[in-house]
């Protein structure tokens, strides 16, 4: 088994994933993933919000790949594993937590922007945006199998 160094997981902490599941008949589907954290060098957590076609696929079938690209550092991978799904204990307390300081997080870029904004429209929709809140629904937990680089950057 291959292990997470740091730049990968700096890249996953840090960027826009995407996560590929597929149906028990192989069809593909892929979406961007935002809440992603690393809990060792072989676990990787992604916390569901609003997922539903992935939930439904996992059900089906555990086999997942998750890429991402650190434009900053010209570097890129491709994570394939198994995934679990966890909806009780300490684990959705620990993804409740994380999201609640993502999000406080978020408002502050937000609240940033709208100092700079002077688009009556714009204002609204970044206003709205403020109020939006997500509440984990469960924690997708994937155990990292193997790893590929899709981009050699200042890593190498
Ligand atoms: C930038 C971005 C980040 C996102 N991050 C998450 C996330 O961390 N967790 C989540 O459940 N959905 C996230 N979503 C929503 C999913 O990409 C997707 O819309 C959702 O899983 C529903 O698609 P599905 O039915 O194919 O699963 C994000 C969407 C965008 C545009």
């Amino acid at each position: 088994m291959q292990r997470l160094d740091d730049l990968m997981k700096l890249a996953l902490r840090s960027n826009i994933c995407y996560l590929a599941t597929s149906s028990k008949e192989g069809v593909p589907n892929v979406v961007p993933m935002g809440l992603v954290e690393v809990l060792d060098d072989s676990t990787i957590a992604v916390i569901d919000v609003l997922m539903h076609k992935t939930r439904k696929n996992l059900a089906e079938n555990d086999n997942v790949a998750l890429a991402v690209t650190d434009v900053n550092r010209l570097a890129g991978y491709q994570f394939k594993g198994k995934a679990s799904v966890v909806s009780t204990g300490e684990m959705m307390e620990w993804a409740r937590e994380l999201v609640k300081k993502k999000q406080e997080k978020r408002r502050e870029l937000l609240a940033d922007r709208l100092k700079s904004e002077t688009d009556p429209e714009r204002i609204s929709k970044i206003k709205k945006l403020m109020e939006v809140t997500y509440q984990p629904k469960a924690v997708v937990l994937i155990k990292v199998k193997e790893i590929y680089r899709t981009m050699w950057g200042w890593d190498r």
